[in-house]
């Protein structure tokens, strides 16, 4: 028997609700899969506990944090909670978090499940492909720096580190090595997305991922530049595998990916560390449709998956693999069907009968491919 300590920040907004969809999917996968326990703690974190008690990040939720096999968050900020000096809360708790837990690579895939509604046209051999992005560094090192002079300038400053980049670029090859490569030929392949055209950062950030390579001889590598990549994930998405890039580029690709397979509402993510992972969708907390059972759960149910493979890939645990395949198989099977479905998928099911749905279509497969 496998026990894992979960720590669950319901956060604020939609949050508690696409959560307690998600704890609902995990209780069915326990039942079926016996040899798994998991012993989930929930903290209370984020915009509401700060407008209640000034704290954004309790150290002792920290603490829990740390202390966890890992940690699943919904999502967290409202608008209307602001610090001092106008900003939301979420960013403070989002970068202390990573901060903290040291984790520098974000992962974001970006497929296309049958069923599912897509803006393009043409979906070619399918879409199926993984944006990773570095987490710690590039631009948002400057999050709680930058500098102003008086009422006429202000500056943000990239960082660049051979660690850092090392790291994320590291994490991508290793991953493309899971892959069953692109969709258009089944390639593996790691693409390097910068702008070293013009910044010393950028053509350093290049020449370390070109570094990392060499360890990987079996994974292809090429390089692309941003402004292209934003073009040809529409035109040409079958054509990339493993996409790695800098903070900044990633937080806004990752949202033209959400775009391309169905929304926020099926985007899934996970946050990699050496120590530690956190795993939470890619949309915010909704509010104006908070409250009313009516939120997508799918990409938490989704990150929760992710949760479980890396989970499983840590401590060798077959049985977490397969469940974390289940989970997927299961979301999958439930957005084929075309029958229960939130309103932002077109359908006029509530969050909870999604959830039951999921829950109700796990079934104990064998591992294949989990990757994501
Ligand atoms: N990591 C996080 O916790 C995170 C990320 C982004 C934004 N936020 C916070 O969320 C709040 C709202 O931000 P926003 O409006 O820019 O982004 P958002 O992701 O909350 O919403 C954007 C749009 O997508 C819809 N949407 C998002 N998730 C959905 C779901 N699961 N089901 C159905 N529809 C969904 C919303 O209704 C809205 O139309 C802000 O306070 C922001 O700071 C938090």
């Amino acid at each position: 028997m496998s026990s894992y300590k979960i720590a669950l920040l319901p956060g604020d907004g939609i949050g508690p609700e696409t959560m307690a969809a998600t704890e609902l999917v995990l209780e069915q996968i326990a039942m079926e899969f016996s040899d798994l326990n998991f012993e989930t703690i929930s903290y209370r974190a984020g915009a509401e506990n700060y407008r209640d008690t000034g704290v954004t990040l309790p150290d002792a939720v920290l603490e829990g944090c740390l202390a966890a096999d890992a940690v699943l968050l919904s999502a967290i900020g409202l608008p209307d909670v602001r610090q001092p000096d106008g900003t939301e809360v979420q960013p403070t708790m989002m970068v202390g978090l990573r901060r903290a837990m040291g984790l520098h690579s974000a992962v974001r895939p970006v497929k296309l499940y049958p069923g599912a509604p897509c803006v393009l046209q043409n979906t070619g051999p399918g879409i199926d492909f993984v944006i990773i992005r570095e987490n710690l560094e590039g631009l948002f090192a400057s999050f709680g720096g930058g500098g102003m002079v008086g009422d006429d300038v202000a500056t943000d400053t990239l960082i660049v580190t051979r660690k850092g980049t090392s790291k994320v670029a590291e994490y991508a090859f290793q991953l493309a090595r899971r892959r069953s490569g692109r969709p258009a030929d089944g390639k593996q392949i790691v693409t390097c997305v910068d702008k070293a055209n013009v910044f010393r950062s950028m053509a350093f950030f290049r020449k370390i991922v070109n570094d990392a390579s060499q360890s990987f001889p079996d994974i292809e590598h090429n390089a692309v530049y941003v402004d292209a990549m934003s073009l040809y994930m529409v035109q040409n998405p079958w054509d990339f595998d493993v996409l790695v890039m800098e903070n900044q580029f990633g937080d806004i690709l990752s949202d033209l990916g959400a775009g391309l397979v169905g929304g926020l509402g099926l985007g899934p993510s996970a946050e990699m560390g050496d120590d530690h992972a956190l795993f939470q969708p890619s949309h915010g907390t909704a509010p104006q449709i908070a409250g009313k059972n009516v939120a997508n759960p799918l990409a938490t149910i989704l990150s929760a998956s992710m949760m479980l493979d890396w989970l499983g890939e840590r401590h060798n645990d077959d049985s977490c693999l397969a469940a974390a395949a289940a989970i997927e198989t299961a979301v999958a099977e439930v957005l084929a069907a075309q029958m229960v479905r939130t309103p932002d998928l077109g359908g006029a099911s509530s969050t909870t009968e999604v959830a039951e749905a999921v829950a109700a279509a796990i079934t104990k497969t064998p591992v294949t491919d989990t990757s994501h």
